[in-house]
């Protein structure tokens, strides 16, 4: 049938409750099967920081130690997204993070280590209504994307990353202002210690100006 908004397929829909509660919506997530990445996955990682945050950080999917702990960039990549948000003066306690796609997507290596997978379209889509409920009762006055995924899913698929970081894009319907910049583990893929640098240091540049324009 003609007219609807979401197109058939997996969806997180279903799951989702109407509801201005931040901690309702989390408990909902905690049940979500919208698409098959429940199956494999520890838990479900939902967001995570006050519902009057002023600023919001989207990332991808969590990674394995989220999964494990069931929070979001808890991980290596968290460890440099903490250290990036410290040293622009952005306090995490006042920031609400959390991951386009709600549960972990991995392939096991020999040996049995975890590797993270970056999630199909369909799973993004599947898990977007959990996405854009939290954005309602938050209604943040700034969203940044962490990285290439969470930019396309946000911007499109033709948002080039490293042409249009760092600027806000405005008319969006997400939050009056929206920044793509970095992925903290992109940060980590650096090939030598002074690529990484350089990578951090855009990271960090964008940062600041967020942390300039929220006071
Ligand atoms: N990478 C992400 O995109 N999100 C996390 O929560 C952790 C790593
Ligand atoms: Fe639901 Fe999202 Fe998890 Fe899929 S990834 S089961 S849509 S919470």
């Amino acid at each position: 049938p003609s007219g609807s908004e979401e197109p058939a397929g997996p969806s997180a829909r279903p799951f989702v409750p109407v509801t201005a509660n931040l901690d309702e919506l989390r408990e909902a997530a905690l049940a979500c099967r919208g698409c098959d990445l429940y199956r494999d996955a520890t838990q479900t990682v939902f967001g995570e920081g006050p519902p009057d945050a002023r600023l919001v950080f989207v990332g991808e999917v969590p990674g394995d130690q989220e999964d494990r702990r069931g929070r979001p960039f808890v991980g290596p990549a968290g460890e440099v997204f903490d250290r990036a948000l410290a040293e622009a003066e952005l306090d995490r306690q006042r920031v609400y993070v959390t991951n386009a796609v709600k549960h972990f997507k991995f392939v096991i290596q020999r040996g049995g280590r975890r590797i993270h997978q970056t999630p199909r379209q369909i799973e993004i889509g599947a898990c977007r209504p959990w996405l854009e409920a939290e954005l309602s009762v938050i209604r943040p006055e700034l969203l940044v994307c962490l990285g290439a995924t969470a930019s396309k899913a946000l911007l499109g698929p033709d948002f080039r990353l490293m042409k249009q970081r760092g600027a806000y894009l405005r008319g969006l319907p997400w939050a009056p202002r929206v920044m793509a910049t970095l992925h903290p583990s992109a940060v980590l893929r650096g090939d030598t210690p002074s690529a990484k640098d350089a990578l951090y240091g855009l990271l960090l540049e964008d940062l600041r100006k967020v942390a300039a324009d929220l006071v």
